[in-house]
């Protein structure tokens, strides 16, 4: 992970740094390419502008693609394709960016592709070197990277990453491979780029709060994004494409909504820890169903048990009427640290107390004192195309594939009713949707609505290894 003083202090300097590493890998590229080695970059000797491709054009994807345009003071860097499975989400997301970035993306009609094939055609528009950005709901992130890796290039991905164990498992030997060609792979858990959080895990490390023996962290709110959908919301839709746009609602897009929104709680709160849970065990239910039809649970907590026994309980709800809340907490033998309060955004988060509530009187150091902390979305793309340019290491796959395992594990206890240990869940086998690089926009979809027209939905204590 890079430290924001040089990239910030020396916009020259790293683009001096960029001309010669480019002279150099130049030369060697056109030495190795004779005896058939993949070397990203070739093609940066020429321009060096880094092309990128989107998949994924909805809320997101668009987002990230702004903020790697805005990596312009690093160097060149530019849209020059586009996917989706909806032509309205590519339409909106283009003219959202040609609007914003006009003079960097150079995405003609016929480099906008639809389909569920969109993503190879979108990837072949790249040169090795370039960068492929996964912004789809999750359970294509493997489809879409064992692609970008074969065509060698570099990817930003969002989180999750993986909806069950298997595709987990799959994305970390997938990131081997990226590794061994020297790919740079980012993924979208932003507050591990957020120098906020950087400094207080270093200060946590240094042992200001003491041992850690308590983590709390909440994610209460109203009912949000697609986490629950009725049949009126098909339209006429085939049931493959209704499914697809209300993604949050179905196991095997999203792993549902408490792998989408949870995961950053879960894994902001065992980075600071520095170790993942050895077990969990949760409770979970639904209070009102009405017309809906989705497999979300409305409300979960777990508790999450490390090695050394300390915990952490995650809370989540998902209702209108109730508390909200939206933070992470550490509670240590010597204090307390704030990870999230309120926001992914550091906000007034990152501060150290001497006891155990934010109080004023008892906060004994504070990362951004001034609650000026950048912004963690620009941040990680900062590092990930700083990494590209100075070929530096980079590849977060690992690290998130665990932390997508490490959620659905939460679910996964909830969802079933039983106590699961790290080490099982790692080897679970249930895929939610094994088939999901064969899809056609013609095909039936994994999941389908049983003669009453209902879908499957968790049932704690009865299903027992299964979540539906
Ligand atoms: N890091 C964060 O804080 C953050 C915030 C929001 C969303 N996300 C993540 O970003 C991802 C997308 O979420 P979103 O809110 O942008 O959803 P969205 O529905 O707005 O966008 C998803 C897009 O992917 C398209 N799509 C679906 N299947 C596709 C396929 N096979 N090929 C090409 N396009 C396909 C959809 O049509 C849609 O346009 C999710 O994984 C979500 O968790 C991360």
């Amino acid at each position: 992970m890079t430290d924001i003083t040089p990239i910030y202090m020396s916009t020259s300097e790293n683009l001096t740094n960029r001309r010669e590493f480019f002279k150099t890998t130049g030369k060697y590229a056109a030495a190795t390419a004779l005896v058939g080695l993949t070397i990203p970059y070739v093609h940066a000797a020429g321009t060096e502008t880094v092309q990128m491709a989107l998949i994924g054009c909805g809320g997101r994807g668009t987002g990230a693609t702004a903020n790697a345009l805005a990596t312009s003071g690093q160097g060149p860097i530019k849209l020059v394709a586009m996917a989706d499975v909806f032509q309205s989400k590519l339409d909106g997301s283009y003219s959202t960016l040609n609007r914003q970035y006009a003079t960097q993306v150079e995405v003609p009609e016929d480099r906008r592709f639809i389909g569920f094939d969109g993503f190879k055609k979108a990837i072949d528009c790249l040169r090795a070197g370039d960068i492929a950005i996964f912004a789809t709901p999750p359970v294509f992130r493997w489809v879409h990277f064992k692609y970008a890796i074969e065509k060698g290039v570099h990817v930003f991905m969002e989180k999750p990453i993986s909806v069950d164990a298997p595709t987990g498992r799959r994305m970390i030997e997938l990131g081997k491979e990226a590794e061994k060609k020297n790919l740079k792979i980012g993924v979208g858990l932003m507050v591990r780029h957020c120098r906020g959080r950087m400094a207080l895990k270093k200060k946590i490390e240094e042992g200001a709060i003491g041992d850690i023996l308590t983590l709390r962290s909440y994610r209460m709110h109203g009912p949000q994004a697609s986490a629950f959908s009725d049949w009126g919301m098909k339209g006429d839709q085939s049931e493959l494409l209704f499914q697809i746009s209300r993604f949050h609602s179905f196991l095997w897009l999203s792993g549902g909504l408490f792998n989408d929104f949870y995961i950053h709680q879960v894994d902001e709160s065992c980075w600071m820890k520095g170790e993942w849970p050895v077990k969990c065990h949760a409770v979970g239910g639904r209070h009102y169903r009405d017309n809906n039809i989705d497999q979300n649970f409305d409300h979960y907590q777990v508790e999450y048990t490390f090695k050394d026994g300390a915990q952490f309980y995650f809370y989540g709800r998902t209702m209108i009427g109730c508390k909200d809340d939206f933070s992470s907490i550490a509670h240590g033998t010597k204090g307390m640290g704030t990870i999230s309060l309120g926001s992914h955004h550091l906000a007034k988060a990152g501060r150290i107390y001497k006891g155990h509530t934010v109080k004023r009187s008892e906060e004994v150091w504070a990362a951004f004192p001034e609650n000026n902390a950048p912004d963690p979305y620009a941040m990680e793309w900062v590092d990930l195309v700083d990494a590209i340019r100075n070929n530096k290491p980079y590849n977060e796959v690992e690290r998130a594939a665990e932390a997508s395992m490490v959620t659905t594990m939460g679910r996964y206890a909830g969802h079933t009713g039983q106590e699961i240990t790290w080490e099982d869940y790692k080897n679970n086998e249930q895929e939610f949707a094994p088939d999901a690089d064969k899809l056609t926009l013609n095909s039936e979809a994994p999941l389908l609505a049983d003669a009453n027209n209902k879908y499957p939905v968790p049932q704690p204590g009865i299903l027992k290894n299964r979540e539906y």
